[in-house]
């Protein structure tokens, strides 16, 4: 099986193809529900490219809109998280409420007439066992369907319990692509990841492929922190399991050759002995983060350097990553004429032994 050609790595038009036709219709995961729980509480992100603003209203309703006034597009917040109790543009002082209604456009000279019509334009919101998601597409399916057999695999893992631990934000000069073609195998983990690769029974590795989310998992050695688990679910979201924790993991493009991935950790507090777990877990963490970047960064300069065109994936190791550009690809279709070819679409859901290859701690 061929993997996607280098140029749909470094290309904008391919870009701003996906940023239309994988974000623009993906229900998009914002991390942790936590910081919008309050009365006026919200949560603001940039996610391939669309500003959004998800708020907590006054009467606890849950509201979401493009973080763009319409006036003349300034920010309505700038910060990541905070309170309000109104939504007032930073550029000229326009001041909507926290359902978005225009309530005043300061000194403007403009008619009630003309500013009909101009209030925030909304997105969908939901949450989820304490996820937090947007949705630009009103055709979209509700979010627990999109979820389907990911919700159930992790079903067993109490998270919406657990409580908001830190966010870590890395930036990565490699399209979106190639980090997701990377988290969706564990070929390359006895050579990235050495201190993770130790840390499980390679032989018993296995990669599930399900429609639209996948499960890798493998036996833990005694010892080791790890539980062996990590799932992903079409485009960019991961959950990384650890025995009384996880991270909330996505990777957003922010150009045609970079992405920035952010990972939300929450923890069962209540387990003694657990915030020094937690910290554990959040270093290794790091560790295989940066791992994972330094081969991504490299394998980007290769990708747009112009020598390699197209490559292709291990049967044995990588039918995730052919799910996933399969994916890439149907997307694109659905709504533009392709600008690449030569992977089949997707297959049905099924097993994947995966000998030889490795996973450990808290991340792959
Ligand atoms: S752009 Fe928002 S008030 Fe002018
Ligand atoms: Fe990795």
């Amino acid at each position: 099986m061929r993997t996607l050609p280098a140029l749909d790595y470094h290309d904008p038009a391919v870009h701003l193809a996906e940023r239309e036709a994988v974000f623009g219709r993906e229900w998009l995961s914002l991390g942790l529900a936590e910081p919008v729980s309050t009365p006026g509480s919200f949560v603001a992100e940039v996610a391939a490219g669309w500003p959004l603003l998800v708020v907590r209203d006054l009467a606890g309703e849950l509201r979401g809109f493009h973080n763009v006034c319409r006036h003349r597009a300034g920010p309505l917040v700038d910060e990541p998280t905070g309170t309000r109790r109104s939504l007032v543009c930073r550029y000229h002082g326009w001041a909507y409420g926290l359902d978005g209604a225009l309530r005043s456009a300061r000194d403007s000279g403009l008619s009630p007439a003309e500013l009909d019509g101009l209030d925030l334009l909304p997105v969908r919101v939901a949450t989820w066992r304490g996820l937090l998601f947007a949705c630009l597409d009103a055709a979209t399916p509700p979010l627990e369907n999109w979820l389907g057999g990911f919700a159930d695999a992790c079903a067993t893992h109490p998270m919406e319990a657990w409580t908001a631990g830190p966010r870590c934000v890395h930036p990565i000069a490699a399209n979106w692509k190639a980090y997701g073609d990377n988290y969706l195998e564990g070929y390359h983990v006895p050579l990235v990841h050495p201190g993770l690769n130790r840390a499980i029974d390679a032989s018993t590795y296995q990669v599930d492929v399900g429609d639209g989310w996948a499960r890798h998992h493998a036996r833990a050695r005694d010892g080791a922190r790890t539980i062996g688990t990590w799932l992903w679910h079409w485009p960019n979201l991961a959950l990384n399991l650890y025995e009384h924790g996880l991270s909330v993991e996505r990777w957003y493009p922010t150009s045609p050759t970079s992405c920035e991935l952010v990972l939300d950790h929450a923890y069962d507090l209540t387990v003694p002995g657990a915030e020094d777990a937690n910290r554990l877990d959040v270093e290794a963490s790091d560790v295989i983060c940066l791992e994972d970047k330094v081969i991504c960064e490299a394998v980007q300069r290769n990708l747009s350097a112009g020598a390699y065109g197209v490559g292709v994936l291990s049967p044995r190791h990588e039918q995730g990553v052919a799910d996933f550009q399969a994916r890439v690809l149907a997307a694109r279709a659905a709504v533009a004429p392709p600008v690449s070819v030569g992977v089949p679409v997707a297959s049905p859901p099924q097993t994947v032994a995966v000998a030889g290859g490795a996973a450990g701690d808290g991340h792959r």
